[in-house]
């Protein structure tokens, strides 16, 4: 298939292009960078031994857009591009739902103009609120804590009225739980600007010196041992998850989880990359962090069954890979 991977510079975006390309597909990447660089795509290119169609542009923009369809015949659009930091959302909440529904809808309607029919969306675990765990994709919906979560929930029902509405149009829904990990090359991973926001580019800073201590939120919350629990996947079979849904795709709205259906709660996380990794983690307790739910993760069955997708790697490879690629980047820059 030739499918346009829009946000494809981004994290989750270029370890799918891997996936996509290695399963015989053919990717053009649109990313405006504002969260990427440039660079990556030369990294890409290097990882799969082939060159990558890209086009820096704002997906919010309806010309740039429809430009891409007149110049390429798509058969599928996985649309990453979005912004995703849950606290700065709180802080510019416009910035967020512009960036994020219109480049959401900006895309979908180029995919009806131009009679594209297959339509993958990034969506997240936090559209369950603080539902409870495990989650699966028939629960209902409570409201997110953040505009970053609405977002998400509201570009579902935006796409799920479109598959309706359009005849042959295929929308897939995938919920991410935690994605960490990075491609075995250790080549691409999660660049975050400045302060990481998540644990693991924490968890790496700190063990590589960058930063001093991590700070653990909370140890008191009604789970195994007071931290948080979440349901960590590897980047990397979370890419394999969007081959699946896009090689699979049919009329209608298809919702899934993409999570490994257990839960690891901060602590045992911190546990597992210093065993993995031999090296230390210090970190201190302080208070909950404003919005974080106690537990969350995925009920994984779904998707093995209708997909027969399973996420295969385990939180070791996970700190292993995390860890490599934190290494790679140290030694370069250096
Ligand atoms: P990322 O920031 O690394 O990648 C997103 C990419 O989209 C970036 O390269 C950015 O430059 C690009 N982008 C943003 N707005 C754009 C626009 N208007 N036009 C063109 N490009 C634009 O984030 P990620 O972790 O790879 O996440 C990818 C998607 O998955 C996002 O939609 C995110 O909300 C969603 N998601 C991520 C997580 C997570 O924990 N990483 C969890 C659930 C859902
Ligand atoms: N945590 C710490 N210290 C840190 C960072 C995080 O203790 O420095 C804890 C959190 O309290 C939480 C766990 O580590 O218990 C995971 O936190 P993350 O920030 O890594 O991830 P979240 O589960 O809060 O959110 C992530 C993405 C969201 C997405 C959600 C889906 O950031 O975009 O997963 O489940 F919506």
């Amino acid at each position: 298939m030739h499918i346009l991977v829009t946000g494809g510079a981004g994290f989750i975006g270029s370890h799918t292009v891997v996936a996509l390309t290695k399963a015989g597909h053919k990717v053009v990447v649109a990313d405006n960078l504002s969260n990427s660089k440039i660079e990556t795509i030369a990294t890409l290119e290097h990882i799969i031994g082939q060159k990558i169609e890209f086009h820096q542009v704002d997906v919010t923009e309806e010309q740039a857009v429809e430009k891409l369809f007149e110049q390429n015949k798509f058969h599928g659009v996985i649309h990453f591009a979005g912004l995703k930091a849950v606290g700065e959302s709180v802080q510019k909440p416009l910035m967020y739902y512009m960036n994020n529904l219109i480049s959401t809808m900006v895309v979908a309607k180029a995919c009806v103009k131009y009679g594209v029919h297959k339509f993958v969306f990034s969506s997240s675990a936090t559209v369950y609120g603080d539902n409870e765990a495990p989650f699966y994709e028939g629960m209902d919906l409570l409201p997110t804590t953040n505009p970053y979560g609405e977002t998400k929930a509201m570009s579902e029902r935006i796409l799920m009225d479109l598959a309706k509405a359009t005849p042959d149009f295929g929308v897939s829904l995938l919920r991410y739980f935690n994605p960490i990990g990075a491609h075995e090359s250790g080549l691409i991973g999660e660049l975050p600007n400045g302060v990481p926001n998540n644990l693991m580019p924490f968890v790496t800073q700190v063990a590589s010196g960058k930063r001093e201590q991590l700070q653990v939120f909370g140890d008191d919350y009604d789970t195994v041992d007071g931290s948080g629990v979440r349901d960590y996947i590897h980047v990397m079979d979370l890419a394999e998850g969007h081959v699946a849904a896009i090689e699979q795709l049919n009329a209608g709205t298809h919702v899934y989880n993409l999570g490994t259906g257990y839960g690891t709660s901060v602590l045992e996380l911190i546990a597992a990359f210093e065993k993995a990794n031999n090296i230390k983690v210090p970190y201190k307790i302080v208070d909950r962090r404003p919005g974080d739910i106690a537990t969350c993760y995925a009920d994984a069955k779904k998707a093995k069954n209708k997909l027969g997708w399973v996420a295969k790697r385990d939180i070791e490879q996970m700190c292993k890979d995390s860890w490599h690629f934190e290494t790679k980047q140290l030694t370069e820059t250096v």
